[in-house]
């Protein structure tokens, strides 16, 4: 059994979205224009203002936003298949409605533009309960995770991790980012300011590295979770 949470209210906004891969480039900065390539669900809209807004402040409610057209990851050469490299960078602000919000959101790379049953609150709209786990599911997703989840395995309440066909993250980390080479500064996701991200991964070495900041700080040299995968 997985204990629904309690009612929530909080709406996510994207202001800016890249990603660069040997097959796909691409920048949204600001989403006035991008209704033609993103295919929105649930309660996903574009704001008057060209924000991508994820959520309202409806309580358990969930919404996506995915590239119309597939990008395909693969690449075959020499009959050896293996994932490409890519990044992506994008600029996202989490407000909290009352006084408590939740849970959070993910960036996802999925078979799929089509998430049947997905569940709302620690499910964060992606997997449910029934599938969660389940190697056919093929979803690889960086989870900014607000809500401490015990059955998902969850270390705190302001995280962001890796998840691999499943909600309980292989690799998460705390929000915060290296101001140097050894000095980690915390910082709130649920914070009503807007942050950065950017996921990183090199199909060579196969090192995925996930960093994040708030907006003002330019990117840190020394991502936050650095994962082989
Ligand atoms: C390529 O893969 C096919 C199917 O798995 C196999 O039959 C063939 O021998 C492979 N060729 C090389 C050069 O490895
Ligand atoms: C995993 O998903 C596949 C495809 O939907 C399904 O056939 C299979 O039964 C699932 N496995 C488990 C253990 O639920
Ligand atoms: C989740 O936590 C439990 C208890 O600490 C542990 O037994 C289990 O291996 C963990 N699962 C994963 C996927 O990390
Ligand atoms: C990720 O974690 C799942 C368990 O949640 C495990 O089945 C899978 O093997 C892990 N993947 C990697 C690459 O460690
Ligand atoms: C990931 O971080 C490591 C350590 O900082 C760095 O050596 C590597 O080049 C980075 N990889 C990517 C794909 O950004």
């Amino acid at each position: 059994m997985v204990s629904r949470a309690p009612v929530f209210q909080f709406i996510l906004f994207l202001s800016y979205f890249w990603l660069h891969c040997s097959s796909e480039d691409f920048l949204f900065n600001g989403f006035k224009q991008a209704t033609d390539q993103l295919s929105l669900a649930g309660y996903t809209k574009i704001t008057k203002d060209g924000l991508l807004q994820l959520t309202d402040d409806t309580p358990s409610i969930l919404g996506h936003a995915f590239f119309s057209s597939p990008i395909p990851m693969i690449k075959t050469t020499k009959n050896v298949s293996e994932v490409t490299s890519f990044s992506t960078s994008f600029i996202l602000d989490i407000i909290t409605v009352g006084n408590a919000g939740g849970h959070g959101l993910t960036f996802a790379i999925i078979p799929s533009k089509e998430l049947p049953g997905a569940d709302v609150a620690n499910f964060l709209g992606l997997l449910r309960p029934s599938n969660n786990g389940n190697i056919s599911n093929h979803v690889f997703a960086v989870e900014f995770d607000h809500v401490m989840t015990i059955l998902l395995n969850d270390t705190d309440d302001n995280h962001v991790g890796i998840d691999l066909n499943s909600l309980k993250s292989n690799a998460s980390q705390e929000a915060a980012y290296y101001s140097t080479q050894t000095s980690k500064v915390d910082f709130q996701l649920e914070s009503g300011q807007p942050m950065q991200a950017w996921i990183d991964y090199n199909g060579i070495n196969k090192m995925l590295n996930i960093t994040v900041a708030p907006l003002q700080i330019p990117k840190p040299s020394h991502a936050l979770i650095s994962y082989t995968m």
